[in-house]
């Protein structure tokens, strides 16, 4: 059984007195929702206010990156352990920003993701192809590619601390979103790659959210997709009316896959 998740990446937005506001908002719109878990990850100045915001009810905080030392002299970077004291439960690695313009590799997502499974925290891990590769056919090479450097030296174990988001490039802040059916195809692929990799009880207990452009309009179609288990919003989820219409995509509250 796969319990749905619905997750929030607030990227460089809010301010701490802003990202108070949000978190109150969503608090108080999500209460008493249990069909899927609900995952905030404002940016590092925010974590402790958006932390205190949500005590003492199911919502998760999450960071948006980590780097996989405890400690050092890494200028401008945060450790797991930083992240667990101001009571993150998760963190994203390896979002395409992150890849883009902060000289990310699959290498590196490997490092922060073999840290992040041996901490408390879930390791929710973005991979996706761009336009290019998906105009050049690419799409599986790539994303088994990422999957296959990203996850090199996780045990079946390790699988159950980590969420997969696939986040086609080309659909992140484009409002170009992938077809459910396109990313279905492709949550479908992951899954199959899992399952040769690590067995078929772990790919299926694995979720797989999708990530680019969902908006309150093709949350639902997106949801009823088999293999689609919860999203990874962006632009949608920095106001609370719309992030709180995307974790009521199936009104009557569908448990899990
Ligand atoms: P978007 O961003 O919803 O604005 O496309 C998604 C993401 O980058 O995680």
């Amino acid at each position: 059984m796969r319990i749905p998740v619905i997750a929030g990446n607030w990227k460089m937005h809010k301010t701490t007195e802003e990202a108070r506001s949000l978190a109150r908002a969503i608090r108080d719109g999500a209460a008493g929702a249990t069909h899927c878990r609900i995952v905030l990850a404002p940016p590092f100045t925010a974590l402790t206010t958006v932390v205190a915001e949500v005590k003492g009810t199911p919502i998760l905080v999450a960071g948006q990156n980590v780097h996989w030392e405890t400690k050092g002299a890494f200028t401008g970077e945060v450790s797991i352990p930083m992240l667990e004291e101001a009571g993150c439960r998760a963190v994203i690695i390896g979002h395409s920003e992150r890849r883009q313009y902060f000289g990310e590799t699959d290498e590196t997502v490997n490092r922060k993701v073999l840290a992040a499974v041996k901490s408390s925290l879930t390791a929710i891990v973005c991979i996706g192809e761009t336009l290019a590769e998906r105009e050049a056919g690419r799409v599986h090479d790539v994303i088994e590619q990422q999957l296959a450097v990203g996850l090199a030296g996780l045990t079946d174990r390790d699988l159950s601390h980590i969420i997969l988001a696939y986040e086609p490039v080309w659909a992140i802040g484009t409002g170009r979103t992938a077809s459910p059916e396109i990313a279905q195809e492709v949550h479908r692929a992951i899954r199959d790659w899992l399952a040769r990799e690590f067995g078929d009880e772990e790919a299926r207990g694995i979720r797989i959210l999708y990530g680019g452009s969902v908006k309150p309009e093709n949350i639902s179609d997106l949801m009823r997709q088999p293999d689609i288990d919860g999203a990874l919003v962006g632009g949608a989820c920095l106001e609370a009316e719309s992030f709180l219409r995307i974790i009521r995509y199936n009104a009557a509250g569908a448990g899990g896959k």
